[in-house]
């Protein structure tokens, strides 16, 4: 290989004559010199080509590795924990392997081509015995035994509601969760280490559960026994569970093989996962040593001591995903990346699309690994990521694009570099098991052109039948038969050739055939019911202390028209109402842009104003229109007008034009000075993009232990607001919870009561 990073910006790190270090402090190096560090490869760079280059190991990092398909990251990975593994025996190991091919570290590499390469690095190649291959534990009988070395499993008296709630895709606040959080409650009475058929008996048998008074109906106790019997086949609840000892061990790699697991599930076991390394590190560091063996529970204390622990997780957008999407694993890896330095616990996660994760977890990275990279939105996403200087060439899209498979930028966030660089990453020591076997034979030799013909056509014809299709998937799809048939091509290349030869148009992340492209009314939508409510909510921006002060402010703007009386604020408290989040987009020349807005069941837009969050006054009257009174309408938003002039501009009749200006006027929406009309300002923002907007920052966050009010409203009316400002389709309905605080006054024996938005 012949790349050369050529940048003419100065690069300054930590290193002594052969070796460079990434992501150590001075201080560390002069302590320990090379001693725990992981080689990770050699420098690209022009300035000091071919020096080593180690990671630091003696303080926890969080690395996040990306790339393209194919590109080098679980090879990265593998070559990460093989570090750990034999430099370290103070460590442990726990790989997340979604894919199933972790297991091959076992055996020494026997690729000619690498082999060949790690003797020239000085280096052989070297199976890790030390690796131990977890599978499910109720797949033990379905897979031979010479494949797994243990079984895992988690305790469901260890799951909290929200665990469960999120695998079964259960709104939080539904009555069936409520269920679910009492049957609990019920079930830990009895007996703390509880069967999934203990909980099942509680939710069957317990007298209050099932009173008609105080219980729950019938079907939502059927909605929650048929997904607790559904979860019995999970293969991962049973009363043992694995103990954090036996998965976090010196000197080991446990590789936890969840490929059988659906993605549900497997976000379940790497959120427990994680949730009870960092509980454990942190007790154990907090512990004085003594202490720690008086402890009297052995499976608490196997739980507990544990070695810090590096732990990998590879295909990680399905696990984190961005966009307020949350998994059972989200919360608990954001608390294990923002509190495991201390405690010693270290994250190294891959995804191959960086612009999928979620950002809380970026956030914490303090070394970053890109390698080839294609989509121009995941090269935006990792700029904005790398913790210190990229030279402006390596910026470049065409850049990143240009990255050999195993070569990599490298950014740490270490006082001691000045800036990103490339990197070769060295040779395995293990055998790598990529995803596709690459040794099948052709009998024909295809060129070039061909190939590109074949994937137009598949995907043609795809489009044709299905409309649309997500750009990743035309990636895999390219990417496949590129690396099957060893020809170049480039997705983008391929996507433009649809584009202006085929009527195609790229649009949210997907690929979509002209004319197929949904309007409003093909849309359907999915029905909700009043009660699954969602467990997404707008923040409270304002705190129950100011709640306070504007609710004592209030009263006393009510005590002058009370004569004297006293009022008093006796509560306060915080209320949900549900609002609907509409995703919708609207073409404008650039392109179509997207958008959501908030509208409240009452049919009404909310928007952040010079008052705080509002709430327009009139969208209800104006989806009562008739398409033509509309019209009318919406002239008189811009302009004083004539019936004449509204009459020529809407290419009504004399007649109609005067009648629907007689019923405006009549329904208070138009006022009318002499011969001239307008609209009356409605507190409507003057577009919705603007009301949008306006909103556009705020992040959903799961909601407090709150009151949550009923929804009731026509959905399809809902659906509608956006096209009063012109043509627009609607993406998605969502309901998120709206954060209201609900003051009590009392005055005299009598109270009333009085809400506002606490945001
Ligand atoms: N540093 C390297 N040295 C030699 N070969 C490499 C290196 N990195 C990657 N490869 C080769 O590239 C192939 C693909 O790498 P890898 O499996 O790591 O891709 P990936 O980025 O994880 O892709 P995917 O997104 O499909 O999982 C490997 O099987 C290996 O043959
Ligand atoms: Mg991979």
């Amino acid at each position: 290989m012949n790349f050369v990073g050529n940048s003419d910006m100065k690069l300054k790190v930590l290193e002594d004559d052969t070796h460079i270090f990434v992501g150590r402090k001075k201080s560390i190096h002069e302590k320990y010199g090379i001693e725990g560090s992981l080689l990770f490869g050699k420098s690209l760079e022009k300035e000091k080509f071919g020096k080593l280059v180690h990671l630091d190991a003696i303080s926890p990092h969080v690395i996040f590795i990306c790339g393209a398909r194919g590109s080098g990251k679980s090879y990265d990975l593998g070559v990460i924990a093989e570090e750990i593994i034999t430099k370290n025996p103070n460590l442990a190991a726990v790989v997340i392997d979604p894919v199933g091919i972790f297991w091959s570290m076992k055996h020494p590499n026997k690729e000619e081509r690498e082999v060949k390469d790690l003797l020239e690095w000085g280096l052989e190649p070297k199976g890790l015995e030390s690796t131990k291959v977890f599978i499910p534990y109720g797949l033990k009988e379905s897979i031979p035994k010479d494949t797994y070395d243990a079984l895992f499993s988690i305790k469901p008296s260890e799951l909290t509601v929200d665990d469960w709630c999120l695998t079964f895709g259960l709104e939080r606040f539904s009555p069936t969760s409520l269920l679910l959080e009492k049957a609990i409650e019920k079930a830990k009475a009895k007996k703390r280490n509880f069967s999934i058929d203990d909980l099942i008996r509680v939710i069957e048998k317990d007298k209050e559960l099932i009173s008609r008074e105080k219980g729950y109906s019938i079907s939502t106790r059927r909605a929650l026994l048929s997904r607790l019997e559904a979860a019995k086949s999970w293969g991962i609840l049973s009363e043992e569970g694995t103990s954090l000892s036996e998965i976090c061990m010196e000197g080991i790699v446990s590789v936890i093989d969840i490929s059988f697991l659906e993605e549900n599930v497997s976000s379940l076991v790497i959120g427990m996962l994680a949730r009870k390394i960092l509980n454990a590190r942190k007790k154990v560091t907090r512990q004085a040593s003594m202490k720690k063996y008086a402890m009297s529970d052995i499976d608490e204390l196997l739980d507990v001591e544990i070695p810090p622990t590096w732990l990998f997780i590879d295909e990680a957008h399905t696990l984190i995903p961005s966009g307020g999407l949350k998994t059972a694993a989200t919360d608990s890896l954001i608390e294990y990346v923002k509190q495991g330095r201390r405690p010693g616990c270290s994250l190294v996660f891959a995804t191959q699309q960086p612009s999928a994760i979620d950002t809380k977890v970026l956030s914490q990275l303090d070394i970053l690994i890109t390698h080839k990279l294609v989509f121009e939105e995941d090269i935006k996403a990792v700029m904005k990521r790398v913790p210190t200087v990229v030279p402006d060439e390596y910026r470049k899209a065409s850049f990143i694009r240009s990255l050999p498979i195993g070569v990599a930028l490298l950014a740490d966030r270490s006082e001691q570099s000045s800036r990103a660089f490339t990197v070769k990453v060295r040779p395995r020591f293990s055998q790598h098991e990529g995803r596709e076997t690459t040794s099948i034979e052709l009998d024909e030799n295809f060129d070039e052109e061909t190939i590109r013909k074949m994937i137009v056509e598949l995907i043609y014809k795809k489009l044709q039948s299905e409309g649309r299709m997500p750009l990743r998937k035309l990636e895999t799809l390219a990417d496949t038969l590129k690396r099957r048939y060893k020809v170049k091509i480039e997705t983008d290349e391929i996507i433009h050739y649809l584009v202006e030869n085929k009527n195609c148009e790229v649009r949210e992340g997907a690929l979509w055939l002209g004319g197929k492209m949904p309007s409003y009314e093909e849309e359907a939508l999915e029905e909700k019911s009043s009660t699954e409510l969602s467990q997404k909510a707008l923040p409270v921006l304002i705190s129950e202390e100011k709640a306070k002060q504007i609710a004592e402010k209030r009263k006393k703007e009510k005590l002058l028209g009370l004569f004297g009386k006293e009022e008093k604020v006796k509560s306060i408290e915080l209320v949900y109402s549900p609002v609907y989040m509409l995703s919708y987009s609207r073409k404008s020349e650039r392109g179509s842009i997207p958008s959501r807005c908030f509208v409240s069941p009452d049919y009404e837009l909310l928007f952040f104003g010079k008052k705080g969050l509002q709430k327009t006054k009139s969208i209800n009257m104006l989806l009562d229109l008739s398409d033509k009174k509309f019209r009318v309408f919406k002239e008189l938003r811009a302009a004083w007008l004539t019936r004449k002039q509204v009459q020529e501009k809407t290419l009504l009749t004399a007649q109609a034009a005067a009648k629907y200006l007689r019923e405006l006027v009549g329904a208070g929406l138009v006022e009318r000075k002499g011969e001239k009309y307008r609209a009356k300002n409605l507190d409507v923002p003057n577009d919705i993009l603007s009301a949008s907007f306006s909103l556009e920052n705020v992040d959903l966050v799961k909601p407090r232990n709150a009151k949550v009010e009923e929804i009731k409203c026509n959905e399809k009316r809902i659906q509608s607001i956006p096209k009063l400002f012109g043509p627009a389709i609607i993406d998605s309905v969502d309901i998120v919870l709206l954060p209201k605080w609900r003051v009590t006054y009392e005055s005299a024996g009598k109270s009333r009561i009085e809400e506002f938005f606490a945001l």
